[in-house]
């Protein structure tokens, strides 16, 4: 068949652009690229892994976890259904959490990923800067031997540590990053999230804020003196993780930031740290 063929049957059931991306992630093709070899034969065993996917797609199933593929911060990880789907707002987190080490850490400092899934935060943070300790922990082994199979693909030396919260963890960490689940059981959710990924990675007890609370009134027996802790949060919850913070840390500074959609997003918490340096 050729490709212009592939995109009509595709559209039939699915967004254009799910079945650019779909057919570019197939053929290894951007968009343009696509549009450019529109009378391009397609190998018939590519075709049918395509209508497999289209199957699974018409389903209801994520576009990601049908590829088995999500692209995190430029890197491949592979994802499946027994984590969640590594979102863009967590590239930001990265993004600015990895501006802090390089400005105020030492290139060997350790850090600690909390509730890791996929390993998206810690194996990106580690291929961003080698020499980093990292330990990705989760409470869930689904997600640890996904977490396994992204250390391997992606080559990088990190321990992974099952964990309920702190319970599993014996040492003591510069830096705590956790994106952890922030979902009030009654928040209204997409169905494609709602219905397909693990519900221990969205949903959240005390309208979202009970992960928040259990860490920051323990995390500081597992943080040296000087410490960095960068918070993903669900966009309305700052004004009550900021009161918890107040409530369990003492000393510290706070720096909040709006993701690319102008939502309150993350937090970040600094204990000994000069910002003005
Ligand atoms: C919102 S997901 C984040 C996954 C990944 N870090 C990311 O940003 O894409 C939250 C993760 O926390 C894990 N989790 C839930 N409860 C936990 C607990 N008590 N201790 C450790 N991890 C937990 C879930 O299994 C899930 O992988």
């Amino acid at each position: 068949m050729k490709i212009e063929e592939l995109i009509c049957l595709g559209n039939k059931s699915l967004h254009k652009d799910q079945v650019k991306l779909l057919l570019g992630t197939l053929l290894n093709l951007n968009p343009l690229e696509i549009n450019l070899h529109l009378n391009d034969y397609v190998e018939e065993e590519i075709v049918k892994k395509y209508q497999d996917l289209l199957e699974c797609l018409k389903k209801g199933e994520p576009l990601q976890y049908a590829l088995k593929n999500v692209n995190f911060y430029g890197f491949d990880f592979y994802v499946d259904k027994r984590v969640l789907i590594p979102r863009f707002e967590t590239e930001e987190l990265v993004y600015n959490t990895d501006l802090y080490i390089k400005k105020y850490f030492s290139s060997n400092s350790k850090v600690l990923d909390l509730g890791t899934g996929t390993g998206c935060i810690g194996i990106t943070l580690k291929k961003l800067n080698p020499n980093l300790d990292i330990t990705l922990s989760d409470i869930s082994k689904d997600a640890l031997d996904v977490a396994l199979i992204n250390k391997e693909k992606l080559d990088v030396d990190v321990e992974i540590k099952e964990s309920d919260l702190f319970s599993n963890i014996n040492s003591k960490f510069d830096i705590l990053i956790s994106n952890p689940p922030y979902v009030a059981i009654d928040d209204e959710i997409d169905d494609l999230v709602k219905n397909n990924e693990p519900s221990i990675a969205l949903y959240s007890d005390n309208n979202g804020l009970s992960y928040y609370e259990r860490i920051l009134a323990t995390c500081e027996k597992y943080l040296n003196e000087k410490y960095l802790i960068a918070f993903e949060i669900g966009f309305s919850l700052q004004e009550e993780v900021l009161k918890l913070i107040n409530k369990y840390l003492k000393d510290v500074k706070v720096i909040t930031k709006k993701d690319m959609a102008l939502k309150d997003r993350m937090i970040f918490i600094f204990k000994n740290i000069d910002l003005s340096e």
